[in-house]
């Protein structure tokens, strides 16, 4: 066990960086394909809708999903096939060993901006974690291929803790530097999301977007001058099925499982919404106890995008009042749930602003259920 007198590390976040996808799709435009895509089944099925066998399909709506996420847009990797109502998935090529993957390639886009705004240089950074919700592959691991495009001499690895991967990423980032194993970490999160997406499923088909973000977690001894001070990181993990993708290794051979909306994401919407808000409310509030602060203090939260209602409600009970967008920004109009990449987006967009001195708090919550807190202070 270590001993808490020789960690000398104190990490903060020296920048951050963002990959944003060209195309994106409006909910007009979901919601025209994916009606489309209705019509079509109930005419080839009507007899056996007809007969009682086949459940009808019923249209979405641009106006529910709106008021129900805060949701009016999403970035994709690949539009045409998504809004093609005989396709609805995403397709790209596969990529050949000799080629980068799709998301070690988005990732060094992230990565490069991060290092570029910390003023880093690639040999300099130690560490690269690739934290998101899916892996391209199981092996060899991303983060290596990244660490690899970057010039990196150190080790990287892969993690996923879903939603909440980017901010386990900065805790696991932010450990190595306390324990002086690392001095400058780069965590990648590239969420491809659109690959684990149902677009032919009513309740999900308009909740994810593709992106990829990237955090320089480093030592305050060769940080930039203008850099955030991480306060605090903790982690929190309750086993729940309300989300879940039951996609692996070890079932992808099946030949019923070619089309199985079972191998997609799928999720309780209503059950997560209901569990999850006290449940991250209150780990922020016992942390800031912990910190001896305020939470009211908090001069803004970037909190997990997956839901506005789901946001408003938890900015409420840590703030004591209900918060505006410049307390609590959110990015899920444009980008939609990004999974674990969505509190990055908020942090790197709305982030200038502030002064030496402000605090914010970084906030990841998603399937496990998973959730991470990261309480930063501006210094210069
Ligand atoms: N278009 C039109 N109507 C729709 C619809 C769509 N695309 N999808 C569902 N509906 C209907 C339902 O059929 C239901 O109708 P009913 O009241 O007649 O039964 C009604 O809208 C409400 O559906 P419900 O699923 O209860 O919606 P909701 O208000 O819970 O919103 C979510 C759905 C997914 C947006 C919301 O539950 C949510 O964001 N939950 C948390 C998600 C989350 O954080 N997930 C983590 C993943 S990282």
């Amino acid at each position: 066990m270590q001993d808490t007198q020789t960690l000398t590390g104190r990490p903060v976040i020296s920048a951050t960086g963002l990959f944003t996808p060209s195309e994106s799709i409006t909910n007009e435009e979901l919601v025209e394909s994916f009606n489309t895509y209705v019509e079509r089944f109930n005419a080839a099925n009507a007899d056996a809708i007809a007969a009682g066998d086949v459940q009808e399909l019923a249209p979405s709506s641009v106006g529910f999903i709106e008021k129900a996420s805060g949701i009016k847009a999403r970035h994709v990797m690949s539009k045409a096939p998504i809004l093609d109502p005989d396709v609805m998935t995403p397709r790209w090529d596969e990529r050949g060993n000799d080629e980068h993957s799709m998301m070690a390639e988005i990732g060094v886009i992230a990565a490069k901006q991060a290092l570029e705004r910390a003023g880093r240089d690639a040999s300099d950074v130690d560490a690269v974690l690739c934290a998101a919700s899916n892996m391209e592959r199981p092996y060899p691991a991303m983060a290596i291929e990244i660490q690899q495009a970057l010039g990196i001499d150190g080790f990287g690895f892969d993690m996923n803790v879903a939603c909440s991967s980017a901010t386990f990423g900065i805790q696991t980032a932010a450990d190595y530097v306390r324990a002086g194993n690392a001095k400058s970490v780069l965590v990648v999160s590239p969420e491809i999301t659109s690959g684990h997406l149902n677009w032919r499923d009513r309740d999900s088909h308009f909740i994810f977007g593709d992106v990829a973000t990237a955090v320089l977690v480093e030592d305050s001894s060769m940080a930039p001058a203008d850099h955030w001070e991480i306060l605090s990181t903790k982690l929190k993990t309750v086993f729940s099925n309300n989300i879940r993708n039951n996609f692996g290794f070890l079932n992808r051979a099946a030949p019923e499982n070619a089309n199985n909306p079972d191998k997609l994401f799928i999720q309780e919407g209503r059950k997560v919404f209901k569990e999850v808000v006290p449940m991250v409310a209150q780990m922020i509030i016992d942390e800031a106890e912990k910190l001896q602060m305020d939470p009211a203090t908090l001069r803004r939260l970037w909190l997990h995008q997956a839901n506005a209602g789901m946001n408003r409600l938890i900015a409420q009970r840590v703030l004591g009042h209900e918060a505006n967008d410049d307390e609590s920004p959110t990015v899920l109009d444009t980008y939609g749930n990004t999974s674990s990449a969505g509190s990055i987006i908020a942090f790197h967009k709305h982030q200038d602003d502030l002064g030496a001195g402000d605090t914010g708090l970084i906030c990841s919550f998603g399937a496990g259920y998973s959730a991470g807190t990261v309480f930063v202070r501006k210094t210069a």
